[in-house]
C-alpha cells in the first residue's frame, strides 16, 4: 500500500532528528490581520511554482536552510521566472502551551522574522500541516486547533499551506469508523474543509495543498473543500520509476484541473538523486504537460549549471503556466514510446513523445502519427530543449534517446 511507504519516509525523517529541542520559542503577539475590503484576486491562477525543503532536506530542514533557498531564488534568477513561494515542510513544529498555541522547535526560532525576510526577496512562505494530531515525520498538528493554527499562521504572513493527512486516519478514521470505510471517507473530507474554512476566516490568501495521495478520487470533492492543488498520489522518489509511475497515474485526470484547482503529481525531483539529465528534462517537461506545480526540491545552492538549465527553460515554464490552464492528456502509447498533448492559449499546442525504454535504436525508430493526434502534417514548430525550429510530418521517424523527451510547441496547429 502506499502509506506504508511515506510512512517509512517520514520515521526516517523523524529519527533524523533526534538532536533537535522542542523547547517552546515563544511567539510574537498573535494578532488577526485586518480583512481585506477589495475583490481578493483567484489564488494560484496558474500552477503555484516555487521550492519546498522536503524532497532534498527532509527533516534537517533549519530557518538558515529557508532563507538560503530565498537568496538562491533570487540569485539565481528563479524568481523572475516565476519560483515564488518558499514552502517550509514538516519538522519546523514544537509544542502547543497552555493556551494552546503552537510554538516552533529549536530550528526555526522565529517564523514571522523570517516570514519578514522572504517577503522582503518578492517571495512567499508555505509551510505545514496535519488534520492529526501528529505530523507524517511525529510533530504536533492541527487537530482540534485548526483555527488557532490558521490566525497564527495568518499572523506571520504565511502564504501557502501544505495539509497532510497522516495521523489522522490512525488517530482518527480508523478509531472512530473502524469498519466503515465511506465514514472515514466523510471524515477526512470534512477535516480538510475544517481548516479551510478556518484559512478562509483569516482574511489572509493563503494557497491550500492538499496531501492525502488522492485517497477517494481527491480531484472529485478537493475543489469543493477549498483545494487549490491536491496531491494526487504517494510520494515521488528521485528515481526514474517513481516518476514514471506517477506520470502514467495521472492519464485521465486532466478534466479536474483548471485555474484555481491543480492535480499535484508531488514535488519535483529535479537535481535529486541520481537522476540523467535526460531523466530531468522528461520529469520536468511533463510536469509542465500536467499542469503541475513545479515545486522545485533540490539543493539550491549547491545546484548544478545543468540542472539550473532545466528548471530555468523558459519555454517549458511557459507550457506549465499557460493561462488557459487546461492538463495535458495522454493521446497514445506504443511499446515504449509515449506521446502527450496540451491544449493551450490562442489555439497553441505542446507535443510531447517520451521513449520510456532502452531498447530502441534508429533501425527501428518510434513513427509519431499525427492523424492519431487528429493533426495534419506538416506543421512547424519549436523543439523546446534544442531551441531551434522543427517541422513535424505524419509518420515521422523520431530517435528519442532512453527515458528522454521530444517536447515541441507548435503555435498553429491545423
Ligand atoms: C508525507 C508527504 C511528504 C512530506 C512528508 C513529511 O510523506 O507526502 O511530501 O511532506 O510527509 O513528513
Amino acid at each position: 500500500m502506499r502509506s506504508t511507504f511515506f510512512l517509512s519516509v517520514a520515521a526516517l525523517a523523524f529519527s533524523s532528528l533526534a538532536g533537535v529541542s522542542q523547547s517552546p520559542v515563544a511567539p510574537k503577539s498573535v494578532q488577526k490581520p485586518a480583512q481585506k475590503s477589495a475583490p481578493m484576486q483567484m489564488l494560484a491562477a496558474t500552477p503555484p511554482m516555487g521550492w519546498n525543503s522536503w524532497n532534498f532536506f527532509a527533516g534537517r530542514v533549519t530557518d538558515q536552510d529557508i532563507r538560503n533557498a530565498a537568496d538562491q531564488l533570487v540569485a539565481t534568477g528563479m524568481k523572475d521566472a516565476g519560483y515564488v513561494y518558499v514552502n517550509i515542510d514538516d519538522t519546523w513544529e514544537g509544542d502547543r502551551d497552555t493556551d494552546g498555541v503552537l510554538h516552533t522547535n529549536s530550528k526555526f526560532p522565529d517564523v514571522k522574522a523570517l516570514a519578514d525576510y522572504v517577503h522582503s526577496k518578492g517571495l512567499k512562505l508555505g509551510i505545514y500541516s496535519s488534520p492529526g494530531p501528529q505530523t507524517c515525520a511525529h510533530f504536533a498538528a492541527s487537530l482540534d486547533h485548526e483555527a488557532q493554527d490558521a490566525e497564527l499562521y495568518a499572523s506571520w504572513g504565511i502564504d501557502y499551506l501544505k495539509y497532510d493527512l497522516c495521523s489522522y486516519r490512525q488517530a482518527v478514521m480508523f478509531v472512530k469508523a473502524p469498519d466503515d470505510k465511506a465514514a472515514q471517507m466523510r471524515m477526512m473530507i470534512s477535516a480538510y474543509d475544517k481548516m479551510n474554512q478556518s484559512l478562509k476566516a483569516t482574511g489572509r490568501p493563503i494557497v491550500y495543498s492538499f496531501c492525502q495521495y488522492g485517497w477517494d478520487a481527491v480531484w472529485e470533492w478537493g475543489p469543493s473543500a477549498g483545494a487549490n492543488l491536491w496531491r494526487t498520489t504517494g510520494d515521488i522518489q528521485p528515481n526514474w520509476n517513481s516518476i514514471y509511475t506517477i506520470l502514467n497515474e495521472q492519464a485521465g485526470l486532466a478534466k479536474y484541473a483548471g485555474p484555481g484547482h491543480w492535480n499535484d503529481p508531488d514535488m519535483l525531483e529535479v537535481g535529486n538523486g541520481k537522476l540523467t539529465l535526460a531523466e530531468n528534462r522528461t520529469h520536468f517537461s511533463m510536469w509542465a504537460m500536467l499542469a503541475a506545480p513545479l515545486l522545485a526540491g533540490n539543493d539550491l545552492p549547491n545546484m548544478t549549471q545543468d540542472v539550473r538549465g532545466i528548471l530555468m527553460n523558459h519555454d517549458v515554464i511557459a507550457i506549465d503556466q499557460d493561462r488557459l490552464g487546461s492538463e495535458g492528456t495522454r493521446a497514445y502509447s506504443e511499446g515504449e514510446h509515449d506521446v502527450w498533448i496540451r491544449h493551450l492559449s490562442g489555439g497553441a499546442l505542446a507535443i510531447a513523445v517520451i521513449n520510456a525504454g532502452s531498447d530502441r535504436y534508429s533501425t527501428h525508430p518510434f513513427h509519431l502519427s499525427l492523424a492519431k493526434l487528429g493533426l495534419h502534417g506538416p506543421l512547424k514548430g519549436k523543439d523546446l530543449w534544442t531551441g531551434k525550429d522543427v517541422t513535424l510530418a505524419d509518420n515521422m521517424p523520431l530517435e528519442i534517446p532512453s527515458h528522454d523527451i521530444l517536447l515541441v510547441r507548435i503555435a498553429a496547429p491545423k
